[in-house]
């Protein structure tokens, strides 16, 4: 059999964010399809970066305080840290904000600019005049011309659902400044994918087999019938102030973000390539960049995207690579979007949780994957996880049935058999040729990404080995000095059968398997290994325990955790009453006033609550406290403040450095368990859940007054 060369690209996740388990479906199907594509023997490459570049991530480094350089270095660590916890192992990680990105991105640009597909037009547009920059659609914001609901976004109502240009917001404002903004001109760049090279070959891109049904479908409704000329040019340029790469030949203007994302991929697969050109000891096989981009590649090159990003996928990227002179990909393996208990993830159900949370509670990562695995079939549909379902499955299937093939048969070979299998006979007994059989059918079922059915078709071999155990009775035939032989026999197969369900699911279970290998005593296990069996006397490893039982309080405890999150803060813990008696202190100010003139505070009582603007230049755990939170606070004086903040829960301490917020500088100091509190940062907190600190606007220094 030749053997395949292949790339494989996840989408790359945004930089502004934390990684969660919706976007750990992609990346787990992903991995799970390329670890089976190597065990078959294929070279198979996975490379996926960091989006670094746009305004969001622009604003908030600008937020935070720090440049965008820092806050994307922070997030790729994070980033990459979380999927190394789920097994998810690529081959390089890299970022958009590189080098080898800058160049083939500006290539291709001017690739397509030589072939007359790039025109510049002026285009009238919404412009900051306090912040000085013009607006993406999503930091405008105003009343829904149709609903009239306050405080909707530029393109679309959150209330109604009606889908609108910014300009047709009532009473629009800037995000960002809050300034009314203005209608002004500048010129953008285009892609012309109205033009007809780009609709003819979109057309036979799709014709071809690139797509799942459903995605070919969509298609078709973006282009429309033939002749009719549905695609309209796709603007490709943002002015200035923009954290991106600056178009060759501007003064001022940046490729916008969904330029450059995906030749991200492009980027990191050659630094892959300039890592083994490097390396240069003859052992590792030199990676050559075009046998794997160049247009008559025989390599195949897939990407796995979720349904939310076909567009830019199957129109766009295609199209650049065409007319820039690359191959275009073999196709594309579009999934649906993850559901939590029926419902979308959602932060006040607890549902929204990140990949940090789960390993902080469930700490074991190939539960999720194997449930994952369970559940994903190759379409576009959406994909639940059940919570009650999730323990359910892990505990039946992968401790009931699989682990425990392991577990009651394993302790009697090294008890009573010195470690070592029985004498076979050199043919496959009847359960392990049962086992082999269909070996070529799940192969299949992996590489058409149809994981749920190689799960259930592994759970009826995993059936049969149980059968066979709970049929021969292990257990008692240890009792019975006169079956030692018998013992020894029914567990030796039991372990060659384990051996063989583990090649099968090792795609799935990495870690796992790898145990398996070591305590199996077998090396690095091949999908071709499920075709052999444990030789006569093969010498075996002690059992560890491989997986403990998914205890269910641990999922109500991450649920909580994430849900507790973003309530207000109970008042019950001894460091907390601290915060509750700040809270009280400023209120005194009001209570006293309100003696004076009733329900009312002159403008000399308000005056005296010192209010500073102060910059968080640190902010730590506490060592034993359970709601506390020390921020160190510059408000301009020489030294800065310490403070004591109840908010531990509501906020990553790593993401407070660099924030600028508000607070009480004329507090008396307090003297605390943990050491001195000197002032108050202030925070709103309601009836819905939910504790929010506060920030002033870009411009304001620390230690200004607020008044
Ligand atoms: N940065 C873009 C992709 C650029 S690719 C050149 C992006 N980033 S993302 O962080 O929003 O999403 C990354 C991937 O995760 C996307 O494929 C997206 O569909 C997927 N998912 C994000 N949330 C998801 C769910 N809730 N469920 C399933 N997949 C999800 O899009
Ligand atoms: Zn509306």
């Amino acid at each position: 059999m030749t053997k395949r060369k292949i790339l494989v690209t996840s989408a790359l996740p945004y930089a502004n964010g934390s990684i969660h388990l919706g976007h750990l479906v992609e990346y787990i199907q992903t991995d799970i399809w390329v670890r089976f594509q190597n065990m078959q023997g294929n070279t198979c490459h996975y490379v996926c970066a960091d989006d670094t570049h746009g305004t969001p991530i622009m604003l908030r480094a600008e937020k935070e305080g720090i440049t965008p350089e820092q806050l994307i270095a922070r997030v790729w660590q994070e980033h990459y840290d979380d999927f190394a916890a789920f097994h998810v192992k690529f081959d390089n990680y890299g970022s958009t904000n590189s080098s080898e990105t800058r160049e083939f991105a500006q290539g291709i640009y001017r690739k397509l600019k030589a072939e007359n597909l790039i025109e510049v037009r002026s285009i009238e547009q919404f412009y900051d005049p306090v912040k000085n920059m013009f607006l993406p659609d999503r930091f405008i914001k105003g009343e829904c011309p149709k609903c009239h609901a306050k405080d909707q976004y530029g393109d679309n109502c959150e209330a109604c659902g009606a889908a609108y240009a910014p300009t047709d917001l009532i009473n629009p404002f800037s995000a960002v400044s809050g300034a009314k903004p203005e209608l002004r001109n500048s010129d953008h760049y285009f892609f012309k994918l109205s033009d007809p090279r780009c609709q003819q070959f979109l057309r036979q891109w799709t014709r071809s087999d690139t797509l799942q049904t459903e995605a070919s479908n969509k298609m078709q409704e973006w282009l429309g019938a033939e002749g009719e000329n549905k695609l309209s040019d796709w603007d490709i340029s943002r002015d200035a102030p923009y954290f991106g790469f600056k178009i060759p030949g501007t003064e001022n203007k940046y490729f916008y973000v969904w330029l450059d994302a995906p030749v991200g991929y492009m980027g990191s697969f050659k630094q892959l390539c300039n890592r083994t050109q490097d390396s240069g000891n003859g052992i590792q096989e030199k990676l050559n960049f075009d046998d794997y981009w160049k247009q008559d590649s025989d390599a195949e090159l897939y990407h796995f995207i979720g349904k939310d990003i076909l567009y830019f996928h199957a129109l766009f990227w295609p199209a650049m690579l065409q007319h820039a002179g690359y191959r275009t990909p073999t196709k594309l393996f579009a999934h649906g979007f993850l559901t939590v208990n029926g419902e979308k993830m959602s932060k006040s159900r607890g549902t929204f949780i990140t990949a940090r949370s789960y390993v902080e509670h469930i700490k074991n990562t190939e539960y999720l994957r194997y449930y994952y695995a369970a559940k994903l079939n190759g379409t576009m549909e959406d994909l639940d996880l059940s919570l009650d379902d999730f323990v359910a499955k892990v505990n039946s299937d992968l401790i009931g049935k699989y682990i425990n093939i392991a577990s009651r048969c394993a302790g009697f070979i090294t008890k009573r058999f010195d470690g070592k299998l029985d004498k076979e006979i050199g043919i496959p007994t009847q359960l392990i040729g049962i086992l082999q059989e269909p070996a070529a059918q799940i192969a299949e079922m992996y590489e058409t990404r149809n994981y749920s059915r190689a799960m259930r078709a592994i759970g009826e071999l995993l059936n049969h080995v149980n059968f066979f155990i709970d049929t021969h009775k292990p257990w008692e035939l240890a009792k019975d000095p006169s079956q030692t032989q018998s013992l020894h026999s029914i567990c030796s197969e039991a372990l060659r059968a384990f051996r063989i369900l583990t090649i099968y699911l090792k795609p799935v279970l990495p870690q796992l398997a790898r145990n398996v290998e070591v305590f199996l005593n077998t090396g690095d296990l091949s999908w071709e290994d499920a075709q052999t069996f444990l030789p006569s006397e093969h010498k075996i490893n002690d059992y560890k325990h491989l997986m403990t039982r998914l205890d269910p309080k641990l999922i109500e405890a991450m649920v909580a955790a994430n849900q507790e999150s973003l309530q207000p803060q109970p008042q019950a813990h001894s460091e907390q009453r601290h915060a509750a008696h700040q809270q009280q202190e400023a209120k005194k100010v009001v209570t006293e006033a309100e003696k004076d003139t009733g329900a009312f505070i002159s403008i000399d009582d308000f005056m005296k609550v010192d209010l500073r603007v102060a910059k968080i230049v640190n902010a730590e755990h506490v060592e034993g406290a359970e709601k506390l939170l020390k921020l160190t606070l510059d408000i301009g004086e020489a030294q800065p403040r310490t403070v004591f903040a109840g908010i531990k829960s509501a906020y990553d301490p790593e993401k407070l450095k660099g924030r600028m917020t508000v607070m009480v500088a004329n507090l008396a100091p307090r003297k605390m368990k943990f050491g001195m509190s000197e002032g108050m940062v202030l925070a709103a907190s309601g009836e819905a859940p939910g504790l929010f600190i506060l920030s002033p606007d870009d411009g304001a220094q620390p230690g200004m007054r607020i008044k």
